[in-house]
């Protein structure tokens, strides 16, 4: 009865940013997956990533587009002006507003949500968002007009009991396109745990088609529960089957802007229990399957934090019911 009901929506879910093999029995469908489903769903959501990212390239330097789009990341350090970014580091080091924290493994993230409201007493941080070529750049990694989730973001590694940090193993965020930015309040030397890229692992190519396909079959029941909701995990030798290099480490300065493809092969680095490193973040997720590259109207902007928030109060209040905590709570 339940397979009747939801058909239609799994169904529809093909063509949206839905990756669970383990939740949506037609996405993790064995079958239809040797068949070549997950595999057009990734050649067409790339077909369409790229398209609108061209479209929304324009104004981006030459050495920026190369970058991003042969080796999957862009590195801009001393993006600032050193007294902009004295000052903006300033302003969100005191800066005091909600913050949710996840715990994974031993590590806990904290973010503050960068919704209009918070901007407005943060005109440092505004002032970054409001550089035009900044800008552009988050349209065109992100593909689209609609603005990235903006957030303060603290890492604070080996702070907790739990065990491994499952994003220190290297893997791809989800099947299509999608854009995560750092730009760095802290200095991060090798013991605070840097980005890890594998450069050009943003790349469809056969070899990455030809792995896709072979987990695709067998996902739903991956050992991995990461992997089975489809957020892939690589081992090291998968890299050489794959003719990808090693990671690359991103030690960086503070007021660097790394601003990646998280399709490409990425993890958190290792780090030295108890360190933290306190960036502005974002991330853009958008539906790989429309053309359509939105329209930019600040109200879309301001709309998408209301939908957040109340996602996260409505995950909240069910937690609760069950005396547990969420996971992104209060603290
Ligand atoms: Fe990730």
């Amino acid at each position: 009865m339940k397979a009747l009901l939801y058909t239609p929506i799994w169904f529809l879910q093909l063509f949206t940013t839905a990756k669970s093999f383990r939740d949506n029995p037609i996405l993790g469908n064995a079958t239809l997956n040797r068949w070549g489903l997950h595999l057009t769903r990734l050649k067409v959501a790339h077909a369409i990533m790229r398209l609108r990212r061209r479209l929304l390239s324009s104004g981006i330097s030459a050495e920026d587009w190369q970058s991003f789009e042969t080796q999957g990341y862009i590195l801009k350090e001393n993006f600032l002006p050193a007294e902009h970014f004295i000052a903006l580091e300033a302003e969100i080091r005191a800066y005091r507003g909600e913050v949710r924290e996840c715990q994974q493994g031993d590590t806990q993230n904290h973010h503050t949500l960068l919704e209009p409201a918070t901007l407005q007493q943060l005109p440092q941080t505004m002032a970054l968002f409001k550089i035009d070529y900044f800008k552009r750049l988050m349209r065109y990694t992100g593909g689209h007009l609609r603005q990235p989730f903006l957030y303060i973001e603290q890492v604070r590694n080996g702070v907790a009991a739990g065990g491994k940090d499952p994003q220190k193993n290297l893997h791809s965020d989800t099947f299509h396109p999608t854009m995560k930015f750092w730009f760095f309040l802290d200095d991060v030397p090798l013991e605070k745990g840097p980005f890890n890229y594998v450069p050009s692992s943003n790349q469809l190519t056969p070899e990455r088609l030809a792995w896709e396909h072979k987990t695709s079959q067998y996902a739903c029941k991956h050992a991995d529960s990461y992997a089975a909701r489809g957020s892939f995990r690589f081992e090291t030798n998968d890299l050489a089957q794959l003719k990808l290099p090693a990671p690359k480490t991103f030690v960086v300065k503070k007021n660097s802007l790394l601003m990646a493809d998280t399709f490409g092969i990425h993890a958190r680095g290792q780090a030295e229990a108890g360190s933290t490193r306190l960036a502005i973040w974002g991330m853009s997720r958008t539906n790989p399957f429309n053309l359509f590259p939105g329209t930019g109207f600040a109200f879309v902007d301001a709309a998408q934090y209301k939908i957040v928030k109340a996602l996260r109060d409505w995950e909240d209040y069910k937690a609760a019911k069950h005396g547990r905590k969420s996971a992104w709570h209060k603290i």
